[in-house]
This record gives structure tokens, C-alpha cells and sequence, in this order.
């Protein structure tokens, strides 16, 4: 094993895989409809990572000490066959925990599958419990219920899980409490995430972010709740335990609260670009790399090179550098997922 530090000193320990830049649902924040309509160009597959050469990444991201990996899309389950690529993950030693980041409308058909092929872990995104707004805030995709019915089909095969809520003024607020409650009955953990100025199609404004502290006022009028330390460093949420009974909730604060220190997540997006930060305006063309007679020496020398000149830290800089920054073209999150 051959760690790798960035500037700051920050280790490389999370990959994150984008599989595709599809999605079936439209969510206001990420994929706006008007954006993203029916003659949007997506990429073809001949642009798209093979699973093959995801393999060969991933080898290559454990030689550096990674452990985790997450895939991500767009929708993930968009992709055909995605059992087998968790299965040739799963085989890769080094590799210690696999988990996915989908919308949960298509788990109910692959839950068992996945699990079978060996993913541990899904994160399950869910932004109110009534249709009227789950469909306004998805631009009227998926109903609440086949998105339960998707919890329900992971937990059943044995998949932990975990739930993602982002939360915008003026679109959910009234649903953070029912949310808190129905997860708590459910023994999920449900993370609150502060909408994000990720991409440039969702037209954020900082007046539209609900904060850590206001979603945390909201949450103790259910019950009282009291901040816990985090199972990992580097944790993206801060968790927060129930004081009576069991149960805990995060919240994922990049806006109010920003977590840049010690960030130690890569990102690879569809076509195989890596990207070291979420807000990032330009990432390293692996695919190119992967399709040349480079060896896989030569690749991870690359991705070395990459990662040891890293110095971003976007949310912490954020209030400053908005206003500049904004007018780079920053990666859609559709590509690199979350
Ligand atoms: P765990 O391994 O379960 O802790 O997963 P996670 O919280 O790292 O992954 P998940 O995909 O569930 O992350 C939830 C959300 O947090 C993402 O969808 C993003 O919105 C946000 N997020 C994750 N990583 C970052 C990051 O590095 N920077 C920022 N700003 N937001 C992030
Ligand atoms: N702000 C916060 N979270 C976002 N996600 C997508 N776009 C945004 C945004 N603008 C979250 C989704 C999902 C994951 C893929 O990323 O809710 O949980
Ligand atoms: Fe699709 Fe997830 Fe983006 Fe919503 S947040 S449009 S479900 S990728
Ligand atoms: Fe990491 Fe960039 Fe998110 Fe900061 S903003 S935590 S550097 S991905």
C-alpha cells in the first residue's frame, strides 16, 4: 500500500464512482427539468467508463489505501447489469465496504440482486413523505410510496441503509419533523442536507438554504436530540442521538458548516474524469489514460500526481469565492453524483 497526502495533508480513503449521468427522476436541485428535457444530450456509451475499466481504477485507488467505495450516478440502477460490476468490486481485495447513492425507485427489483453480488450499504434519497411535494420537488417522477417500497426492499435483503433528505425553503421545511419521525419508528438513520449550490442549473440562492441549526431547532421539537462524535474522521454528516430510545439523524452541512479539512474523497464521474472536489470546474481525463498503452503504473502515477497537487476546499472558502467562482462552469452533480 502506498498512501498519498494533498497539499493539506488530506489522505486519499474514499472513491466515488459515477456510472451514469441518467436519471429518471428530475429533482429541482440537481436536474431541473427545463435543463434537462427530452432532446438533452446525455453521453453515449461509448463515452461511459466500461465496468472493466472501473475495475482497473478501483485496483488502482486501493493501491493508495482506499477502502470505501460508493457508486453514484445520476441514477446508478439506470445502468444495465450494475450487480455484476459490485461483484467484480467485491472481489478486489483491499476493498472493504462498497455502498451505492440512489433514489430508491428501481431498488425494489434490484435490492436482492446487489446484495447478492456483495454491496453493503445504500443511501437512499427521499425528500418528504407527501406526494404533492416529493413530485414538485422531483419534477413528477416517483411517487413516495415506490420509493418506500424501495427502503423496504433494501432493508429486507439485508442492506443497511441510510436516508437522504435535502432541505429547501419554501419546498419541504413542514416535512423535516414527519421524516424525523417516520425513520425513527423505522430504525434508519435519515441525514438532512443543506441544499448546495452544486452544478450550474439549479439557480441556488443562499436565502433558499434551510441551516444545520434551523433543521436541528425543528428536529428537537419532535424529541430532544444530542450531538454524538463521528463513527469515522472525515464523516460528512455531524450525528445527533435521540436522548430517550434508540435513533440518530445527521445533518450535512457544506453551506452553514463546511467539512474541507479533512475530506479525503475522490471522485470519478461517467466518462471517467477525476474530480477532487464536488464544486469542481475542471477534472483529469482518466479515460484517455485507460485507453492508451499506458500501464497501470503509469496511470496511478497520474492519479498520484493529481492528488498530491489537491488543494481544494470550495465550501470552506465558499462565502468569500461565491460570487467569482460562480462564474466558472462547475461539474453537474449528475455527473459525479453526490
Ligand atoms: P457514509 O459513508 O454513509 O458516511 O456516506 P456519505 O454521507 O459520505 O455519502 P452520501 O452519498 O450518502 O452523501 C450524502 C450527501 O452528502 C451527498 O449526496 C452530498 O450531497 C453530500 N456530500 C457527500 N460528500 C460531500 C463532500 O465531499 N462535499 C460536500 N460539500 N458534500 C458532500
Ligand atoms: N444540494 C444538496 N444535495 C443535493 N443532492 C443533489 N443535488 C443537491 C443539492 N443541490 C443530493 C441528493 C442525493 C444525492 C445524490 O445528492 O439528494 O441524496
Ligand atoms: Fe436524480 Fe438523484 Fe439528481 Fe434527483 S438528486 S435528479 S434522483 S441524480
Ligand atoms: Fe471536499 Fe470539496 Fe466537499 Fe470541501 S467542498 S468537503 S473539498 S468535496
Amino acid at each position: 500500500m502506498n498512501p498519498i497526502y494533498d497539499q493539506l495533508k488530506r489522505p486519499l480513503r474514499d472513491l466515488r464512482i459515477s456510472v451514469t449521468d441518467r436519471c429518471n427522476f428530475r429533482c429541482s436541485y440537481c436536474m431541473p427539468a427545463e435543463i434537462f428535457g427530452p432532446d438533452f444530450a446525455f453521453l453515449p456509451s461509448d463515452k461511459i467508463l466500461s465496468f472493466e475499466e472501473i475495475e482497473r481504477l478501483v485496483k488502482i485507488f486501493v493501491s493508495f489505501g482506499v477502502k470505501k467505495i460508493r457508486i453514484t450516478g445520476g441514477e446508478p440502477l439506470m445502468r444495465r447489469d450494475l450487480p455484476v460490476l459490485v461483484r467484480m468490486i467485491r472481489a478486489i481485495e483491499g476493498v472493504e465496504d462498497i455502498a451505492m447513492t440512489t433514489n430508491g425507485s428501481l431498488l425494489k427489483k434490484y435490492a436482492k440482486p446487489l446484495k447478492e453480488a456483495g454491496l453493503d450499504r445504500v443511501s437512499i434519497s427521499l425528500d418528504s413523505l407527501e406526494d404533492e411535494r416529493f413530485l414538485a420537488m422531483n419534477g413528477n417522477r416517483g411517487k413516495v410510496k415506490t420509493v418506500l417500497a424501495g427502503i423496504e426492499a433494501a432493508a429486507s435483503a439485508g442492506l443497511y441503509v441510510k436516508i437522504n433528505m435535502v432541505v429547501q425553503k419554501g419546498k419541504n421545511i413542514e416535512d423535516i419533523i414527519p421524516m424525523a419521525h417516520y425513520f425513527k419508528e423505522k430504525q434508519h438513520i435519515l441525514r438532512f442536507i443543506e441544499y448546495m449550490d452544486v452544478g450550474n442549473s439549479n439557480g441556488w440562492r443562499l436565502d433558499d438554504v434551510f441551516s444545520k441549526k434551523d433543521i436541528i431547532d425543528e428536529v428537537q421539537k419532535l424529541a430532544p436530540v444530542k450531538p454524538v462524535a463521528p463513527n469515522y474522521e472525515g464523516e460528512v454528516a455531524s450525528r445527533f442521538r435521540y436522548e430517550h430510545g434508540d435513533g440518530e439523524v445527521g445533518v450535512i452541512s457544506s453551506v452553514t458548516d463546511s467539512f474541507c479539512g479533512n475530506c479525503s474523497r475522490a471522485r470519478i464521474s461517467a466518462e471517467g474524469k477525476l474530480y477532487t472536489c464536488l464544486f469542481a470546474t475542471e477534472g483529469t481525463d482518466l479515460r484517455a489514460l485507460l485507453r492508451s498503452d499506458l500501464d497501470d503504473e503509469a496511470v496511478a502515477a497520474k492519479i498520484a500526481d493529481v492528488w498530491a497537487h489537491r488543494t481544494d476546499r470550495y465550501s470552506d472558502e465558499r462565502t468569500a469565492q461565491t460570487a467569482s467562482r460562480r462564474q466558472k462552469t462547475k461539474i453537474e452533480m449528475s455527473h459525479i453524483g453526490g
